[in-house]
């Protein structure tokens, strides 16, 4: 049954280094990985092209949650190593921008839109495991997985880290804004109604504020053969 395929959650707040250290967990233990946030960008994307409005006045209109909730469940998507597809066309790129994460911020509180996506989050965990990153990966999706790892670090560093990130690809960006953008992100995705981000109970934090990748892949890791050796 899928329940014993093993899981490690990755939940925490935008700009953590989440995915990054998803994925190298992920390819270190030669697990799948999901990157759930993908998802509700992909949501996000559709609905723009599409035409349907993604603010959160017309989001508060049940008729037009409905709506979002209707196209987030029959989303055409197609996922190959690096690559992501909508409706046949490689959108890699077009979902990483800022604007992409506030939209999808903003699909995300509506709840038919989080309850279309779930089987298909489900439908990730395959042998020989998992590695999945997101908001509530640990506390809706995954509840059961032995390791939910909580990534942590002041909005300072987020914001510090994201201007570089823009910066090192040319792309123009200032700091104040990056900030206070990742600060209203923060505060819609832990104050919503459905899913809050929030560390699991039986969550593990980690504050990599001062670690750098490597150091905190090899947090998780040992987090990880700790759980196989006494589980
Ligand atoms: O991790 P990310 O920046 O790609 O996520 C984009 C937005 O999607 C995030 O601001 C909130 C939403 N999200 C969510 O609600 N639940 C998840 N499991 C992952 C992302």
């Amino acid at each position: 049954p899928a329940e014993r395929i093993p899981v490690i959650c990755i939940d925490g707040p935008t700009a953590s280094g989440k995915g990054t250290l998803a994925a190298e967990v992920a390819s270190t233990l030669g697990y799948h990985l999901l990157d759930s946030g993908a998802l509700y960008r992909l949501v996000g994307l559709a609905a723009e092209r599409e035409g349907l409005s993604t603010t959160e006045a017309d989001l508060r209109d049940p008729a037009h949650a409905e709506r979002m909730g209707e196209l987030a469940a029959r989303l055409d998507v197609r996922f190959t190593p690096g690559k992501t597809w909508l409706e046949g066309e490689d959108v890699t790129e077009a979902l990483r921008a800022e604007a992409a994460g506030m939209a999808a911020s903003r699909v995300s509180a509506v709840p038919q839109v989080r309850a279309a996506l779930l089987d298909l989050q489900l439908n990730f965990r395959h042998l020989p495991g998992l590695v999945a990153d997101g908001r509530d990966m640990g506390t809706v999706i995954f509840p059961g997985a032995p390791l939910k790892v909580y990534l942590t670090a002041s909005a300072e560093q987020r914001a510090l880290r994201r201007h570089k990130q823009l910066i090192s690809k040319g792309i123009p960006a200032i700091l104040a804004d990056l900030l206070a953008d990742l600060q209203a992100r923060d505060a819609r995705d832990m104050n919503r109604t459905h899913a809050p981000l929030k560390p699991a109970e039986d969550a593990v934090l980690l504050d990599n504020s001062h670690l750098d990748i490597e150091q905190s892949v090899a947090r998780v890791l040992d987090w990880w053969h700790g759980k196989q050796a006494f589980p």
